[in-house]
């Protein structure tokens, strides 16, 4: 299939352009460089030895939208172009709302008019109330708690209203929960401008000395070793659900929209992933004990039986595999 990528130069959407164009699909990648860095199309290149054609494209504008539409055959649309600092959009809600839902409407608005009928949206498990039990299923209760998580949920509302409408329009919704490690090649990883947010990177930094120690944020949580749980995923699993998501909606054409939880369904803390990646390291991971992180869930971890069965994935890394291609990431990336 000829697949549009958009947001396809980030973290996310450079390991799934890979793994389509190792799998016979070809890509299409439009990108605003936002939260991305040009260099990554020549590293997916590098590592597919494969071609596409790559716009640098703001979706925001429904012009730029157009032209891609207009100048190619597009058989399906992976959307993961969006704003995606939980802290950020509460600091700057309209923003948020702005780029994330304007995005997805101009997206829709051309796959209607060019008869492209299948989209892959990409959510997050932060759709779900915090007060659920865990493990999530797909059918828990949705009740995101902050602005970003909130255009997530309003996006697959939306896509549940067009699907509905009887338009052409087929939507798969992943929910994402914790994507971590990086292409073996060390070409592709995750590499967010500025001090990272999120743990691993942050850990990576702290590694290679670019940061100096790790704030675990809080070890008081109802939790085995009182820090918090999460779901890591290896992103290059997470690039192959979506593989699998495709083949699933061409083999299954009466599907019209479907939701899968994309976890490995097994919860590590804070503390779990100091270890693992001490082990791959030698040792030298520092960490601080620090207060709790305003909006942070104690555990979060998903069921993932929905995906295992109906798209027949899952997830083939462990723990220990995620933090040593972290590791080589950004090792390589000190070289270069
Ligand atoms: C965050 C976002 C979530 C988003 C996901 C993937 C928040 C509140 N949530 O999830 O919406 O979908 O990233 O991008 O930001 N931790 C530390 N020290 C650090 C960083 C993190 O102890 O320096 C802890 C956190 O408290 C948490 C765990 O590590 O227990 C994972 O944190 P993080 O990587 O930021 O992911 P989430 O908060 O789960």
């Amino acid at each position: 299939m000829n697949i549009l990528l958009a947001g396809g130069l980030g973290y996310i959407g450079s390991h799934i352009a890979v793994s389509l164009l190792e799998n016979g699909h070809d890509v299409i990648i439009a990108d605003d460089l936002s939260n991305s860095k040009i260099e990554v199309v020549d590293s997916i290149k590098k590592i597919t030895n494969k071609e596409f054609k790559f716009y640098n494209a703001d979706l925001k504008y429904i012009e730029k939208v157009e032209k891609i539409f207009a100048e190619n055959k597009i058989d399906g649309v992976i959307h993961l172009a969006g704003y995606k600092a939980v802290g950020e959009s509460c600091q700057q809600p309209l923003m948020y709302y702005e780029n994330n839902l304007i995005t997805t409407i101009n997206l829709l608005k051309c796959m209607r008019k060019y008869g492209v009928d299948l989209i892959l949206f990409s959510s997050s498990a932060t759709v779900y109330k915090a007060s659920n039990t865990m493990p999530l299923t797909e059918a828990d209760e949705l009740g995101p708690c902050n602005p970003y998580g909130r255009t997530k949920y309003f996006i697959e509302e939306m896509l549940k209203d067009e699907v509905a409408s009887g338009s052409n329009i087929r939507a798969i919704i992943l929910r994402y929960f914790n994507p971590i490690g990086a292409h073996e090649s060390g070409l592709l990883g995750d590499d967010p401008n500025g001090i990272p947010n999120n743990l691993l990177p942050y850990i990576s930094r702290v590694v290679t000395g670019k940061l100096e120690v790790l704030s675990v944020f809080g070890n008081d949580y109802p939790t085995p070793d009182g820090t918090g749980v999460r779901d890591y995923i290896h992103v290059v699993d997470l690039a192959d659900a979506h593989l699998k998501a495709i083949d699933y909606m061409q083999k299954n054409k009466d599907i019209k929209i479907d939701f899968f939880n994309i976890g490995t369904g097994k919860g590590y803390s804070v503390l779990n992933i100091v270890d693992a990646y001490n082990k791959v390291c030698g040792g030298k991971v520092k960490y601080k004990i620090v207060a709790r992180r305003s909006g942070d869930v104690a555990e979060l971890y998903a069921n993932p039986a929905k995906a295992n069965k109906i798209l027949n994935w899952h997830a083939k890394y462990d723990i220990e595999e995620m933090c040593a291609s972290s590791y080589n990431y950004e090792n390589k990336k000190d070289a270069k």
